[in-house]
């Protein structure tokens, strides 16, 4: 039941995944568009993902992310893909039946709060998230605080912010979502508290990776929790 349950959801998932607002690029699971991307190798070398951790990808979308990292981390691993939009977290929950994906789970949460269990994750990623809004100090603040309680001690939170697109790109929101994320250096400096900067990186340009008109170039932010253990 649970599978038929699956595969009505799923090939409706399949045929309009979330909609004309999610058009290229967070629609695809498997993008070989992305995969080609310096961008996607940079996030996935500062990221360090390593068989056994333990890796939250919040704003999971699709799960680009999520099953690449599934593989990487192993049996012994685990993913929690979480997203604040219930289409996504259907679509997120198909993807990982069809792949038997017993190393992912998905959580729908709240876009001001991740939810994530305490101290349990090597590595948190927001990927093209745009939860760090400009100028909003203490709930950006809070989210930091957040993903710090979820990280074990020497953990990495990953922060990518970038513009991907097509002549055919449709913004993905519907003007739900602001893209007016907070430049990577407020981020620094709010995280003070809680994290030391690993690395920061301006995205590579591509042909299929660049500023919108009128925005910075993208960035991808590492920052280590502080404590004792580095993992
Ligand atoms: C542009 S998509 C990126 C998806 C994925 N990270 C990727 O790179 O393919 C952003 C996703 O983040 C989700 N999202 C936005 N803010 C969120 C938050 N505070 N917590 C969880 N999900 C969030 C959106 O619903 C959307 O699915």
């Amino acid at each position: 039941m649970a599978l038929l349950f699956g595969g009505a959801v799923g090939a409706a998932a399949l045929r309009s995944p979330l909609g004309r607002k999610w058009s290229f690029p967070w629609a695809a699971t498997e993008n070989a568009v992305r995969d080609g991307l310096p961008l996607t190798a940079l996030i996935l070398a500062r990221l360090g993902a390593a068989p056994g951790q333990r890796i939250a990808d919040v704003g999971a979308g699709a799960g680009y992310f999520t099953f690449k990292l599934a593989r990487v981390v192993g049996p012994h691993g685990h993913v929690l893909a979480t997203d604040a939009r219930a289409d996504a977290c259907v679509r997120l929950l198909y993807e990982r039946a069809r792949r038997d994906a017993t190393n992912v789970s998905v959580r729908f949460t709240l876009q001001r709060r991740l939810m994530l269990p305490r101290e349990q994750f090597d590595r948190v990623m927001m990927v093209d998230v745009f939860a760090f809004r400009q100028g909003l100090t203490r709930r950006n603040r809070a989210l930091l605080r957040q993903a710090a309680a979820a990280l074990r001690p020497g953990g990495l939170l990953l922060v990518a912010a970038d513009t991907l697109h097509t002549t055919d790109h449709v913004p993905p929101y519907g003007g739900r979502i602001s893209h007016d994320d907070a430049r990577p250096e407020e981020i620094v400096a709010l995280a003070r508290a809680h994290f030391e900067l690993a690395s920061l990186d301006a995205s590579p340009a591509s042909p299929a990776c660049q500023p919108e008109r009128g925005r910075s170039p993208g960035y991808v932010l590492a920052l280590r929790r502080r404590g004792a253990r580095a993992a």
